[in-house]
């Protein structure tokens, strides 16, 4: 579990995270959503520790992360594992490679362990036969499943994702979120995943905390989401016709049915 409580973020004169407390959970996906330089990227490059904040901490199972010795902070950094935007992948190494590097980096294990472990985890992210291939030779979808692959390699507690499914066809995307949620569940990890995708945060959205211009706006789930009357939530929530639609049936069928009565999607209402 991380803890965060109070975090401020500034760059120069502009604030750019204003004071914010919430807890992500182990075995959880949980997910900050919210408009374009709301706050995503910086917030989860705050939990890495490549940004510091002024004030507020960070607390990962107890562990807070400034109280930290040097050596401390680099154990807990072996223990975090991350999914770039856009996959930041090494496009000068091999599939094999490029999820190898971290084992190297940071562990000593042996060129034969390091070569089964790669082949577990490339085989865990549903890629075989890849492993000599390069990135510019590999789908947007399978480049996402080599990232995974090289986040979890070394076995991390915390796993990070900034936008996992930019740049893929929704079909895609929902795989790519179906499978790191299984991983996440399957080895108990606390993930923490930045997303506009709205097919994203009713799928795998187990927590959702919504930032607005560097504030925790709203905090819930995947069904509270839909339910919430924020207005903030409802314009980020609802900014596609398609969702304005489901929005006024779910408000109809609220308002006609009293009692503690759950409207859901799947109803058609006409
Ligand atoms: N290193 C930096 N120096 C100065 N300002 C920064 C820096 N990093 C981010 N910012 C500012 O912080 C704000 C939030 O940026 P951030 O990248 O966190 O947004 P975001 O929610 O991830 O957006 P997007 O959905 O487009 O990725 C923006 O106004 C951005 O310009
Ligand atoms: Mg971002």
């Amino acid at each position: 579990m991380i803890e965060i409580k109070d975090i401020e973020k500034s760059f120069g004169e502009s604030k750019v995270l204003k004071g914010i407390s919430t807890t992500f959970e182990t075995g959880k996906t949980n997910l900050i959503i919210g408009r374009s330089g709301s706050g995503k990227t910086v917030m989860l490059k705050t939990l890495l520790g490549i940004h510091t904040p002024e004030v507020g901490t960070i607390s990962f199972d107890g562990r807070i992360y400034s109280e930290l010795t040097p050596d401390e902070k680099r154990k807990l950094r072996t223990e975090i594992g991350m999914v770039f935007q856009g996959s930041a992948l090494f496009d000068s190494m091999s599939v094999e490679d490029n999820v190898a590097f971290p084992l190297k980096m940071f562990t000593s294990k042996r060129s034969r362990e390091i070569k089964e472990r790669v082949n577990f985890v490339l085989e865990r992210v549903n890629l075989v036969d890849a492993n000599k291939k390069f990135p510019n030779e590999i789908s947007g979808g399978m480049q996402k499943r080599v990232a995974i692959a090289r986040a979890i390699v070394n076995n991390p507690k915390y796993l990070f994702c900034d936008e996992p499914n930019s740049g893929l066809d929704p079909e895609t995307s929902i795989v790519i979120d179906e499978l790191i949620q299984e991983i996440t569940k399957e080895y108990d990890i606390t993930t923490v995943i930045n997303t506009h995708d709205m097919n994203s945060v009713l799928q795998i959205g187990e927590k959702i905390v919504f930032l607005k211009n560097g504030i925790k706006e709203w905090e819930g789930d995947n069904e509270q989401i839909l339910e919430t009357r924020n207005k903030s939530i409802v314009e980020f929530v609802y900014s596609s016709d398609l969702f304005k639609k489901v929005r006024e049936n779910l408000l109809a069928e609220a308002d006609d049915e009293e009692g503690d009565h759950h409207p859901h999607l799947g109803h058609d209402k006409k």
